[in-house]
This record gives C-alpha cells, structure tokens and sequence, in this order.
C-alpha cells in the first residue's frame, strides 16, 4: 500500500489496495480507518465494486443512511445517485456542504464511486474543518463554541420525483461540533444546509454566517480531486465540507453513492 496526501492539511490518495477488501480484513480496516482520520478523505483509484460490495464496505463503517428524496438504484435506496448530464438542472452538491446536515443524526460518512466521468472537469474540492475552525482567533472560537444553528433543507421538487417522506429534515446542531473518534473541535455550519444562528436577529445571523462560509471557500484549507472512471472518495461529513463542480455541462458525470448513519452532533468543552 501507498499513501499520497494531496495538500498538507487535507485528502490523501491510498493505492496498491481495493476498499472492497476490508469488509473481510480487519487489519486493512484498521490501517484504513486510522488514515481517514487522519487525511480527512481518501481516495482510490481502479476500483472493482459491485453494489453489494459497496453497500458492504459503508456497512462496515456503521448503519446506512437513506437520503430524503435523492433517486437511488432501483430496488435500495441506500445507493443513492449521483448523476448529471445533458438534461439536468443542477448537479448533486455544487455548493458547500455537508451531507445532509439538516438530519437529527447527519451522515458520518460518504463513500461515493464514479463509473462515468466527463472529459475535462467534475472535480470535487474538500475542506477541512478542523482548520478553519483553528485559524480563527481565540475570542471568535470562544464566541462560537457556544452557540447553536438551525439546519434545514426542503427537497420538495429538487430531485424531479422523489419520495414525499422526510422531503424537508430540520435539526439544531452545535456551531461547533466534537468529532466522537478524534475528539478535535470542528466548525459545523455549511452553505448548503445552515439557515441561521440561534438567538440572533436574522441579520446578525447572516453576517456571522457569511463570516464563517467565506473561511470555508480559502483556498489553504482545501485539496481537490480529479476522478477518473472508477475512482472512489472516502469523507468524513463531522470534519469536512465538499463542494462538487458543475463545469461540465453537457456531459456526464455519473455514479453511486453509499452513506453512513452518523451520531447526534455534539459540542465538548477541551
Ligand atoms: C455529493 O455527494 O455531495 C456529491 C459529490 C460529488 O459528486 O463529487
């Protein structure tokens, strides 16, 4: 196995090795699983993967996520996909996020496979969120450590058809959440999910948030990756934030999506 770190704060390309295999090796898990926390996102490229087997490496990370409206593989609805081309509107996550942070229990993590690729373009930026909550100043994080957020998102005709249930998830998190595993402070408001602050007037609210989305966009704390046909993308949705690019259009960009259930958000003081 090799691994290649993309940028010095975050992504890291794994090769010599097939995700697949860690739903048998417990060794290859562990190895696997000490680098995400480390890199944030890995990537792997050339990889063989049927559905199960992809349903089978999220389920060996924790219980599966269903998404509240997005069109999956017919007959599971845990694989979820990722499509655009020719006839779309919009691209899956051409904003910053994290994956359904609007749910009581977001998603912990997001393994998702690309079977078709456009020419040129397609590419996904990450950022870490343990650096942008560490480059502001003492006061600014005292400040946000005790405050809470409203994520909600109404997916009511965002994907075509979809299903009616849980088309519009609304949660209070912690502005900064806690990862359980790395026990490390990271900020947790994202564009795509975060509506306001608690407790502020709306346009408090809206100057401290865009603040805080503008931290995200710097450059410094971000790596991007270049799919290839196969290639895979490992997230941690409690640390990061990505933002999928729709410069491709007309073309394709296609492919399948395994989410994992994650915990209810929470703020611990260090
Ligand atoms: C997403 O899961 O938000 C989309 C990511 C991507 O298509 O690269």
């Amino acid at each position: 196995m090799k691994v290649e770190a993309l940028t010095p704060v975050i992504g890291a390309t794994v090769y010599g090795i097939q995700l697949a295999d860690v739903v048998h090796d417990e060794t290859l898990f562990q190895t696997i699983h000490e680098l995400w926390m480390q890199y944030l996102v890995l990537f792997f490229r050339d990889q063989v993967l049927s559905p199960e087997q992809h349903l089978a490496v999220g389920e060996r990370f924790g219980r599966l996520h269903i998404h509240p409206a997005a069109p999956y593989v017919e007959g599971n609805p845990a694989l979820m996909k990722i499509h655009a081309d020719r006839h779309s509107v919009r691209n899956n996550g051409d904003v910053w996020h994290s994956d359904v942070s609007a749910d009581e229990e977001p998603p912990m993590a997001s393994i998702l496979r690309l079977h078709t690729v456009p020419r040129q373009g397609g590419d996904t930026l990450w950022a870490n969120m343990y650096a942008v909550y560490d480059s502001f100043s003492p006061t600014m994080q005292q400040h946000l450590s005790g405050l809470h957020a409203l994520h909600h998102m109404s997916y009511e005709g965002f994907y075509g058809t979809h299903d009616p249930q849980r088309q519009t998830p609304q949660a209070v998190h912690p502005v900064v959440r806690t990862h359980p595993v790395t026990e490390r402070q990271a900020l947790f408001v994202n564009y795509g999910f975060t509506r306001q602050i608690v407790g502020m007037t709306p346009s408090e609210s809206r100057a401290l948030l865009s603040v805080l989305f503008e931290q995200v966009k710097k450059p410094e704390f971000q790596c991007r990756f270049k799919w290839q046909q196969d290639s895979i993308a490992l997230w941690d949705n409690r640390c990061t934030q990505h933002h999928a690019l729709w410069d491709y259009f007309p073309e394709t960009r296609s492919g399948i999506r395994v989410t994992v259930q994650g915990d209810r958000p929470f703020f611990r003081s260090m």
